[in-house]
């Protein structure tokens, strides 16, 4: 057999279609990627840790990113974590991972948010827990229906040992939970023994800054496991991400066998993210990507209200997601077929649900395009929409 030539694999996990606009998408920008920053602290890195940017690390990942770290959230939440609380982990999937690795048993029934992070659950999923949807309400997590569900879970001899939200901008939604919702939410898991954890993941793109504070921030230490990530606010290729969680909890993921064996995860990307900070290359790019992805935001606002003006939704104050509700119930799944013969994607909303319900909705990414592709995106949208008569309730889907 021969080995193949160079360029013949791929490189990346994804491509999107020739020719299609696809807005399901929750990617950067390439030009919002630091290719050249990152090659400077690429070699700073290497100038600065010589052989020990390439050893083994240290089993909660190097001390110079975690102070840094610490410090950073300090500035963009409501309070600074403790270096102990911290541990690295290889991207905010990654972080969930482990974090059910240590909290579930199989047959443990995890509650979630609803609408949520539709990979989240595949990763909550492979715990062999059973996902359970938390009461919702118009403000979000409903904490007196939640604190009753578990109290009816447990009555049934079994255990509830998390809640996963994503409280601060989102996914699907970009809407944030209120300071009270938060407060409130953390009292009620903490009766009810339910470890809230709590995706951070969009924290840093805030149009304007700052973020709410987060749940982590506002609560006793214990009740909520934090999770945050660099694939947003510098890349996701690096899978570079963090939990911040009790002091013990952190001791248990660095004493895993895995660790032992290996080192703190991505060591080298560690130390290098750590550079990239130090030189002041993080700040501008966090600044640059915001006011980047905040005009991307009001370009696909404005293409909506002009193009699809039936759909309903908030803007969001941060994050990458506008999600839009159609006034024909099923709109959000029936479009699809339209949009895609009109050149168009999204993502359905009933993908963001445990349970059969969502059809009404749909997401929008406005991450990955400049703004005269979000709005040639939207202008499809729009006559997809006209096509399928979906305003006098059609329809055949086409092909
Ligand atoms: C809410 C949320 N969490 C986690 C992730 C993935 O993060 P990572 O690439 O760090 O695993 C995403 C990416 O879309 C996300 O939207």
């Amino acid at each position: 057999m021969t080995a193949p030539g160079p360029g013949t694999l791929p490189t990346v996990q994804f491509r999107t279609g020739e020719g299609t606009i696809d807005l399901g998408w929750g990617h950067p920008h390439p030009s919002a990627l630091p290719v050249d920053a990152w090659a400077e602290a690429t070699e700073a890195a290497l100038r600065r840790y010589g052989a020990s940017a390439l050893a083994y690390g240290h089993p909660t990942g190097p001390g110079p990113l975690i102070e840094w770290l610490c410090g950073r959230l300090g500035e963009v939440d409501g309070a600074a974590p403790d270096p102990g609380q911290t541990f690295v982990t290889a991207g905010a999937s990654h972080a969930l991972d482990l974090i059910a690795s240590i909290l579930c048993r199989p047959g443990d029934v995890v509650l979630v948010d609803s609408p949520t992070y539709h990979l989240a659950l595949r990763v909550i999923a492979d715990h062999r827990v059973d996902i359970v949807p938390a009461p919702v309400d118009a403000d979000g997590i409903d904490p007196a229906a939640t604190a009753e569900l578990v109290r009816a879970i447990v009555r049934q001899g079994r255990r509830v040992p998390m809640l996963y939200l994503v409280p601060t901008f989102n996914n699907p939604t970009g809407r944030s939970l209120s300071a009270q919702r938060r407060s409130a939410l953390v009292a009620a898991a903490q009766r009810a023994g339910v470890t809230l954890v709590e995706d951070d993941t969009y924290r840093e793109l805030a149009y304007p800054a700052p973020a709410p504070a987060s749940l982590f921030s506002g609560s006793e230490v214990g009740a909520v496991v934090r999770i945050g990530s660099f694939a947003k606010s510098v890349a996701p290729g690096l899978r570079l991400g963090w939990l911040n969680a009790a002091a013990p909890v952190v001791e248990a993921l660095a004493a895993r066998g895995y660790v032992d064996s290996g080192g703190g995860v991505n060591h080298t990307n560690a130390l290098t993210l750590a550079e990239f900070a130090a030189s002041g290359a993080y700040r501008r790019h966090v600044e640059a990507i915001r006011s980047r992805y905040r005009r991307q935001r009001d370009a696909l606002v404005t293409a909506v209200r002009r193009d699809l003006p039936q759909a309903g939704f908030t803007v969001p104050a941060g994050g990458w997601f506008l999600w839009l509700r159609l006034p024909a119930p099923g709109g959000g799944t029936e479009l699809l077929p339209y949009a895609e013969a009109a050149g168009v994607s999204y993502v359905p909303g009933r993908r963001f649900f445990v349970a059969d319900t969502g059809h009404h909705h749909l997401r929008l990414s406005f991450s990955l395009f400049d703004p005269a592709t979000l709005a040639a995106g939207v202008r499809r949208l729009g006559e997809a929409y006209r096509v399928a008569g979906m305003a006098a309730g059609a329809t055949t889907p086409p092909g």
